[in-house]
């Protein structure tokens, strides 16, 4: 006789000895995912019940009418395991000081929230850090301290990321990573496969391995080149990748990974990034020296570009909420993020509307304007293959961290703004 029954979420013995041997507790999903608890004595009394007084054939859900997050499963425990002890006399039950005379001379106290930040010189990473920098003061009311490790100073050898990872939070001891390091350089990475796999994904995972181990939180960075291009709308989180690229292969290689380590964490999938301070399409078409030039941009791709300033801005203020109590909404589950602006387009559209905004606002005179023009990109023998369509759909973040991304055309203004 085979007996089938279906029971949801159980405290089992893991968590208990994890917890006895002072262990980070796995919390799946950021501990957010609501189930329905099972004591297991009351799931073996309703299989002895099954067994004894049930017809071949049926199936039975066995439950435990005590719905709850993951994070409350677990505060409930702790709780049976507290000692209740009287407290010393002359001992206060609440003990907090009024600091601000102090303060007045010492500033805001400690930061409370370490964020290690790696890769923090490349186009995205010099955007956060630009944010956190002279900012972090008013982002979380002083309480964020960056540290934000030259290339030199990471020594990282990329043919051992186990070991710069341990190193690394052994070092600094951060309560949140968030990594910024890639082999970016799509054709590059056909080039230097193995380099391209050490980079993306043996360093997140080993990365995430550390970040389980010692309870941070890890923020990482993956991309709409793990998607084909087939779809013709913006592509979700939970569409099947297909990636055409050993960037886009590696890049999901370290996602997965990421998944699997049971480590706190939010992978955002980004897309095209202008406005950084390297290779910017967009300085390039204000600069003085492409006043009446000819810039050929690529008109048969569509994707989303994202100003790096407002993603910056957008990881910042995740990162921010960490420290800031009863913030709203709740944290958002670990998992896997679309951060992108809305629509989508070519860079060449993106090219012509850039330029007539910038004329609109000021920042470029009309006769100084360069001349756009269209070309085919799949014409051109390249390494490595593009997704023809890689914009990404941002609701599952917007519901989540209570956000609002703007369309890619309005961003534009606000990016033009801020370089
Ligand atoms: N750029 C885009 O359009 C785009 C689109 C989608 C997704 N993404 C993703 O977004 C993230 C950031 O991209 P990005 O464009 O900002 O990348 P990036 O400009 O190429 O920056 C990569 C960073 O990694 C560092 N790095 C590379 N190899 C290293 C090594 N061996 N040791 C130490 N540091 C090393 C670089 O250091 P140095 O500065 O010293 O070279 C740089 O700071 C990546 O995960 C990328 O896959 C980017």
């Amino acid at each position: 006789m085979i007996l089938v029954t279906g029971g949801c979420g159980f405290i089992g013995a893991r968590f208990v000895l994890h917890w006895l041997a002072g262990e980070p507790v796995p919390l799946y999903g950021g501990g957010f995912a609501v189930r329905d608890w099972l004591h297991v004595d009351d799931h073996v009394a309703a299989l002895v019940a099954v067994l004894e007084h049930a017809a071949p054939g049926q199936s039975y859900h066995v439950a435990g009418h005590q719905t709850m997050t993951r994070l409350a499963s677990i505060e409930r425990p702790v709780e049976a395991f507290r000692v209740e002890t009287r407290d010393r006399p002359g001992h206060d039950r609440r003990q907090a000081m009024d600091d601000s005379k102090v303060r007045s001379r010492t500033g805001a106290p400690r930061a409370s929230l370490r964020v290690l930040l790696l890769g923090g010189h490349g186009r995205l990473g010099s955007a956060i850090a630009a944010r956190f920098g002279p900012q972090s003061r008013a982002l979380a009311d002083g309480r964020i301290e960056l540290l934000a490790p030259a290339r030199r100073e990471l020594a990282l050898d990329p043919k051992a990321p186990a070991e710069a990872a341990t190193r690394w939070y052994a070092r600094w001891r951060p309560d949140v990573v968030v990594n910024c390091i890639a082999l970016s350089d799509v054709d590059r990475c056909a080039r230097e496969p193995v380099s391209a796999a050490q980079l993306n994904a043996a360093l997140p995972a080993a990365l995430a391995r550390a970040a389980a181990r010692s309870g941070a939180r890890l923020i990482h960075f993956s991309t709409d080149y793990v998607f084909d291009g087939a779809l013709r709308r913006p592509y979700r989180e939970d569409d099947a990748p297909g990636p055409l690229s050993v960037y886009g292969a590696t890049k999901l290689d370290g996602e997965r990974a990421i998944a699997d380590a049971g480590c706190r964490h939010w992978i955002f999938r980004i897309s095209w990034l202008y406005g950084a301070a390297q290779s910017n399409l967009s300085a390039m078409l204000l600069e003085p020296a492409s006043a009446g030039r000819t810039i050929r941009l690529a008109s048969d791709r569509l994707g989303a570009p994202n100003p790096v300033q407002l993603l910056a801005q957008e990881v910042t203020d995740c990162v921010a909420r960490d420290v800031l109590p009863g913030a709203a909404p709740p944290l958002a589950p670990s998992g896997l993020y679309h951060l992108s602006c809305h629509g989508a387009t070519s860079w060449y559209d993106f090219g012509v509307a850039f330029v007539r905004e910038a004329i609109r606002t000021g920042r470029l005179a009309a006769a100084r304007a360069p001349k756009l023009e269209g070309f085919a990109e799949a014409t051109l023998a390249r390494p490595a293959q593009r997704p023809a369509y890689s914009a990404l759909d941002p609701s599952r973040y917007e519901s989540s961290f209570g956000r609002v991304m703007p369309h890619w055309e309005a961003a534009i203004a606000t990016a033009l703004g801020r370089q």
